[in-house]
């Protein structure tokens, strides 16, 4: 006999707990159901998925073959290569004036992972988290998995989404383990002046017991002249309790490569390493080869892209801003607009179906126009949604003019 179905019932009780406690990435589930209805031969416009369309570096990719070729195939330190330590303890050296030892810095598989091994290494239950929204949809999910609880910290459209200082003490209390930042944002694209971030940091000079969690994931991608500055550069009294996480995977466009990496005090750097260890050990020692010649190689290229990114951005705000029931502020980083639908709640679909919430704006609009964005409730806000124009410029005006014609649908 094979082997036997396991029926539902059996597995009654055998998922863990904490499993409960999260749910799959939203932005990863809408991605999917847009590239499904593509494979049925729909003709679908996906602005949900938060990459870049451009193509990896020349130069990284030989990089790797090189490193293949060399035979950097093993094994290696479980928390990064010391020549990729090395290229991030210079990158922070010349981007952000910080000095961080080899042993301070940690390399692992994505950004991803060193948020998770930060907040599972010193998340307990009972334990707060600070999250602003909107929120990246995995801060919250990491925190209830480690057992601790999101506090959430609310923005407004008026203020660009950036966390007023009121907002952040009102939001500490004793058991605040973490605050997290991300500027410039995913999913808003607002990012935060040095005097802006000061304002933060005050805040946290007068709550010692407080660590900071600051993503720079979207460092080089800044707009306008913008001058990007991170926590522990305006507030220099912080790097004993900040982990400045990074990354190579939106701006050297490698997401697949998965790389990240993170500078911290080094009791906390072991700690993570120590969990490393017991889950995924060393990131892929061919993509650790790739990433130092993408921290130590040319970075003219960014700025190439950001020029097309800007052109993309003012495009597809001033054609939301045309589009009947939404209003789209201009946010000075990252590839995300995060527009208010709130004009459209109430009113009726081509389906029938009265819009009540981001959720059923964003449904509707991928089943009238096939045009797939993120609605704001999986980012903890709403009654917005999330464009990624991270695509060709040509299908964003498409989808744009797609967005404007099913708002003007609505009764
Ligand atoms: C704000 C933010 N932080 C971290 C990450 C994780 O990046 P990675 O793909 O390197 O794991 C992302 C990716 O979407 C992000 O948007």
């Amino acid at each position: 006999m094979g082997h036997a179905f396991v029926s539902g019932n059996h597995l009654m009780g055998f998922f863990a707990n904490s499993l409960n406690r999260i749910q799959p990435a939203q932005t990863i589930a809408i991605s999917a159901k847009a590239r499904a209805l593509k494979a049925e031969g729909r003709d679908v416009i996906g602005l949900a998925a938060g990459e870049p369309d451009f193509d990896t570096p020349a130069n990284i990719k030989e990089a790797a073959i090189a490193a293949i070729r060399r035979g950097e195939t093993k094994y290696t330190d479980v928390d990064g290569i010391p020549e990729l330590k090395k290229a991030i303890v210079a990158k922070f050296k010349r981007d952000n004036g910080l000095d961080y030892k080899l042993s301070e810095i940690t390399v692992g598989t994505g950004g991803k992972q060193v948020l998770f091994n930060g907040l599972m290494a010193t998340v307990d239950h009972g334990d707060e988290v600070v999250i602003p929204a909107p929120y990246w949809v995995s801060y919250p999910d990491i925190v209830q998995l480690a057992g601790g609880t999101p506090v959430i910290a609310r923005t407004r459209l008026e203020d660009g989404y950036k966390l007023r200082q009121a907002a952040l003490d009102q939001a500490i209390t004793a058991r605040t383990k973490w605050v997290v930042l991300n500027s410039p944002s995913n999913p808003s694209g607002a990012a935060y002046s040095a005097a802006e971030l000061k304002q933060l940091t005050d805040v946290l000079m007068d709550h010692p017991h407080v660590w900071l969690l600051c993503d720079d994931m979207y460092e080089h991608l800044v707009y306008d002249g913008f001058r990007f500055a991170t926590a522990v550069e305006v507030e220099p009294r912080l790097r004993d309790r900040c982990l400045t996480m990074n990354g190579v995977s939106k701006a050297y466009c490698m997401t697949g490569w998965r790389i990240g990496y993170g500078g911290g005090p080094e009791p906390l750097i072991k700690a993570m390493a120590k969990l490393q260890s017991q889950s995924t050990s060393n990131p892929t020692s061919v993509s650790q080869w790739a990433a130092v010649e993408a921290l130590n190689g040319p970075q003219d290229f960014i700025e190439a892209n950001n020029r097309v990114f800007r052109e993309r951005r003012d495009l597809v705000v001033s054609m939301l801003n045309q589009s009947r029931g939404l209003s789209c502020p201009t946010p000075q980083g990252a590839f995300y607009v995060f527009p208010s639908c709130e004009g459209t709640i109430g009113r009726t679909a081509p389906s029938g179906r009265v819009i009540g919430s981001d959720e059923d704006f964003a449904t509707e609009l991928l089943g009238s126009e096939g045009v797939a964005v993120v609605h704001g409730a999986a980012f903890g806000m709403s009654p917005y949604f999330r464009i990624s124009y991270a695509t060709a410029t040509s299908a964003l005006e498409d989808a744009c003019q797609r967005i404007q014609r099913f708002c003007a649908s609505l009764r």
